[in-house]
């Protein structure tokens, strides 16, 4: 059973991406933020994207959440409320919701069309589960609905979604988790690892550069909804897909490239890049075992069970917060 969300609760306003792209193309690296990717046509290339073979992390998590649900469910004990933060297609939640027995399942996505059509199809799968939409920004303050309020939670983002993150903000967005979900709460997190011995750069590079041209779509699409929503007059051949790691700074790092001297109007503005500047578009952090541990000390969590595939490629980590718990 679902009850469909009503309206979003506080979007970006709807001037956001204007204001956003007129800021970011002004500064001397020019910049347009990674959550802009995600209109209509970039959450269907997004979609894409997680099933191409180059792009390990998705299939390697659901392999980690299948093969380890049953130990999650052990740990955790039945009767759990299931929030999902970025729930998306929530393609993943299924591989929990069976095995924890849970109370309720509570999706959480900024679009709101999306998420309900997604609940009304896990209604079909789950018809005794009360599937409990939210429309929101996951990243912004938010209510979980009254009718979870007395059950236990485990919160569950997966995708390695995190690493869109700065790490300051990463640890800002767990340590919200845990206020919201409350003492004594779970929460089950997906990491992308850095490159080491199970993965090398140039796998990571290829995940994010497939040859089908889909992530290259994806990045595209920013430029096209400069000419869609902005009036842009951008040439979007004159621009290139890079994607690139950066050790010092342990992320992927995706940028549109001027292939040529180039210039455009947009919002009224006109804007001029010389061959080979670039906009940056993405940054997508890997992490260490030893940066996962610390990430979630500093946010409020203790870890309880760590999971990776055998070729050491991603990790699945399960924490506690304990509130106001008595350290030695
Ligand atoms: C959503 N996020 C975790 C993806 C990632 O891997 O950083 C977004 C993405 N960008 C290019 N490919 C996938």
């Amino acid at each position: 059973m679902y009850e469909a969300a009503g309206p979003a609760a506080a979007p970006d306003a709807a001037d956001a991406f204007e204001r956003a792209v007129l800021t970011g193309l002004d500064y001397p690296q020019k910049v347009i933020p990674a959550r802009f990717f995600y209109d209509e046509a970039g959450s269907a290339l997004f979609e894409a994207i997680t099933q191409l073979p180059e792009y390990y992390p998705t299939r390697t998590e659901t392999a980690i959440l299948a093969d380890h649900a049953a130990a999650i469910a052990a740990a955790v004990g039945p009767g759990q409320a299931v929030v999902e933060f970025g729930s998306g297609s929530s393609a993943k939640a299924p591989l929990l919701l069976r095995p924890l027995h849970a109370a309720a399942y509570v999706p959480v996505d900024i679009s709101g069309e999306f998420l309900n059509q997604s609940a009304a199809a896990l209604a079909l799968q789950f018809p005794e589960l009360p599937i409990l939409p939210v429309v929101a920004d996951f990243t912004r303050s938010f209510a979980l609905p009254a009718r979870v309020a007395a059950l236990p939670k485990l919160g569950f983002f997966p995708g390695s979604t995190i690493g869109n993150l700065a790490p300051g903000a990463a640890i800002d967005l767990l340590r919200g988790f845990a206020g919201l979900l409350g003492p004594e709460s779970w929460l089950v997190i997906g990491f992308d690892l850095a490159p080491g011995a199970g993965k090398s750069v140039a796998t990571l590079e290829a995940a994010y550069d497939d040859a089908a041209g889909v992530t290259a779509a994806f990045n595209c699409n920013l430029l096209h909804r400069i000419n869609r929503e902005l009036g842009g007059t951008v040439r979007v051949d004159d621009f290139a897909h890079r994607a690139v790691w950066n050790a010092d700074l342990g992320r992927i790092e995706m940028h549109l490239i001027a292939r040529r001297d180039t210039m455009f109007t947009a919002a009224g503005q006109t804007f001029r890049l010389t061959a080979g500047e670039t906009i940056h578009t993405e940054n997508s952090h890997k992490w260490t075992p030893a940066e996962i541990r610390l990430i979630a000390h500093a946010s409020g969590w203790t870890p309880v069970h760590a999971w990776t595939d055998s070729a050491g490629r991603f990790a699945v980590r399960l924490w506690r917060h304990h509130d106001g718990a008595l350290q030695p």
